[in-house]
């Protein structure tokens, strides 16, 4: 048994994820806890919502309600949606929570003690029309890397070059869209991050089991000779964490705020801290200070390619540069983009499903189970409501629910609502048991190694061997001549079922509740000895033939959704 502290990357707070976000983080983050968890490890499993910044004042103001206010309904809305995804957090935390005010002033402090903070007086862009200073995603320009005519001042979206808004091309406010823009002075604090170079290439160096997107993100932005700039960490703005030394005033420094890309990695640190207060732990720094326990906790954290540079070069900078024994990831899982129909989903756009909407219209086991089995791993993926309508009727309901289903059914029929005694396996079974057993034991491999798409190929396929043997036996065949021998078919089949459940959990944990349910059973172990799980329910033990496990999408369903879902959200 091992200790995994596990973080997805913590969405926004101002608007509610589409489908691709969910699927780049969150999503393979809880499958991931939910397996580790299932065999027997501690897992802390975190993620919060990211609060400060100006999309969440400007976001607020359009719902015309104060920023606290806003954000504390938007949190709870957020919460709801997870929920209803079962996404298992331990704690669904806030960044804008007194943890992590003080952990985030207290990271500034250490930072600066080190050596590792500048100040600079820098020009700063003040755009007339609106009446403030434009923060660096509200500069919108041509990215002098690629040339795409809609890069913001902090990174261009579509070549994830980090960037300042000085660096852009025909410059104009994305508020207000105006150009009427002039450059003010104003003083900020600056991580020097570039003197790290050397110690994070060899910190990536050292991570050689990383996914290649990941390293390959990695290393393009440490080797780009600007990749890796001291970068300003403070912001003119009202919403924040206030600028502060510690518990200290910092001179020259009141009004402002840290910049949301430094406080909100520290959050999941924090989180951690507000877990304890809501009394669901007892002692956070034991998952994060190696001088506290921390040694042995292996830490994975989940996110979309776009988030790979500041959790590769900044965040590390900062936990490295406080020169404390915080704990650094030990892995981190990128995954590329799913797009939508034929184009991108897009959140600016209001462009694909978002996390609401596709609970509106299917449970979160259609989704999760579609949207895990094509995570874009190697390379982007993309959602059509035909594949969705496809894939998810064979897998769900022609495999897997079909074979609930039937032996079931069968049962009831020929032998009443509980596991039939009579008869013994013979070499069938034994061939069942001996294709299944590998088959298993590389499931597990895949799901420990987080290969997502894999994991999903081999459940599957584990599932298909159930019908098979079904269709080949043919008990209700058999039944004409040899009761005895189709009932042990039988038992065997409906201890798969069980077997079923339990690996599929992590996966589709509704499905798989109800399938326990129905087999009227709480024993969820692993099949370690897949013999002997395999007669976990003995002969005698009463189920009930479930409900549907899963309604096939008809063609009606399919073109209604996809007409709805055609257009742009407001
Ligand atoms: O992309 C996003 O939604 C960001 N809010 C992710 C932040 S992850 C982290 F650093 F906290
Ligand atoms: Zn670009």
């Amino acid at each position: 048994m091992a200790r995994h502290l596990i973080t997805s990357a913590i969405p926004y707070i101002n608007g509610i994820k589409h489908l691709g976000n969910l699927v780049g983080s969150q999503l393979p983050a809880d499958l991931y806890a939910r397996y580790l968890r299932q065999r027997g490890h501690e897992v802390l499993f975190l993620c919060a919502t990211d609060e400060h910044g100006t999309p969440a004042e400007l976001a607020a103001a359009k719902a015309g309600k104060p920023v606290t206010e806003f954000c504390a309904e938007m949190h709870a809305v957020q919460a709801g949606i997870a929920e209803g995804f079962r996404l298992s957090f331990d704690h669904f935390g806030r960044s804008s929570s007194p943890q992590n005010h003080a952990l985030t002033q207290h990271f500034a402090g250490r930072l600066a003690d080190q050596g590792m903070i500048r100040e600079v007086s820098e020009k700063q862009v003040y755009s007339n029309a609106d009446g403030r200073f434009l923060p660096d995603r509200y500069i919108e320009g041509t990215c002098p890397n690629c040339g795409y005519d809609k890069a913001r001042g902090d990174q261009c979206e579509n070549c994830t070059k980090q960037l300042d808004p000085t660096d852009l091309i025909n410059p104009r406010s994305a508020i207000s869209g105006s150009t009427d823009l002039e450059v003010r002075e104003t003083k900020h604090l600056y991580l020097m991050q570039s003197g790290m170079r050397g110690q994070l290439n060899d910190w990536i160096d050292s991570k050689a089991d990383w996914p290649i997107l990941t390293t390959s993100i990695a290393r393009k932005w440490l080797n780009d000779g600007d990749g890796l700039q001291d970068r300003g960490i403070t912001r003119d703005l009202d919403w924040g964490i206030p600028v502060r030394r510690g518990s200290e005033d910092w001179p020259g420094m009141e009004g402002k705020v840290f910049y949301v890309w430094f406080d909100a990695p520290i959050e999941y640190i924090a989180c951690a801290g507000e877990w304890v207060e809501a009394g669901k732990g007892t002692d956070w720094e034991r998952w994060w200070r190696t001088d506290k326990g921390a040694d042995d906790v292996r830490y994975t954290q989940f996110m979309g390619k776009d988030n790979v540079p500041f959790h590769t070069l900044s965040f590390p900078a900062t936990i490295l540069g406080s020169g404390e024994p915080w704990k650094l990831v030990d892995y981190i899982k990128s995954f590329n983009y799913l797009n939508y129909d034929g184009g991108q989903f897009s959140t600016s756009q209001g462009r694909g499903v978002f996390m609401d909407q596709a609970l509106e219209i299917l449970g979160a086991d259609y989704w999760r189970w579609w949207l895990l089995s094509h995570a874009p791993e190697t390379s982007d993926a993309e959602f059509t409501w035909e594949n969705f309508q496809a894939d998810v009727n064979k897998d769900l309901a022609d495999i897997l629910g079909n074979f609930v289903s039937r032996v079931t059914k069968f049962c009831r029929s020929k032998f009443g609502e509980a596991v039939p005694a009579e008869g013994s396996f013979g070499p069938e079974e034994e061939a069942l048991i001996e294709t299944l057993t590998p088959r298993i034991r590389a499931y597990e491999a895949h799901m420990e190694a987080m290969e997502v798409r894999k994991s999903a190929n081999e459940l599957r396929a584990i599932w298909t061997i159930g019908n098979e043997y079904l269709q080949s036996v043919a008990p209700w065949s058999v039944f004409k001549e040899d009761p005895d021998r189709a009932a042990a078919q039988i038992r065997l089949a409906l201890n798969l079922i069980r077997v079923y459940a339990v690996l599929s959990k992590p996966f589709i944990p509704d499905a798989a509740a109800s399938m326990l349910a129905s087999m009227k059973t709480t024993d969820d172990s692993w099949p370690d000895d897949v013999p002997a799980a395999l007669t976990a329910l003995p002969a005698g033990h009463v189920f009930e033939v479930p409900e549907v496990l899963f309604a096939k999408i008809t063609d009606d369903e399919r073109e209604d959704w996809q007409a709805r879902f055609s257009g742009v959200r407001d």
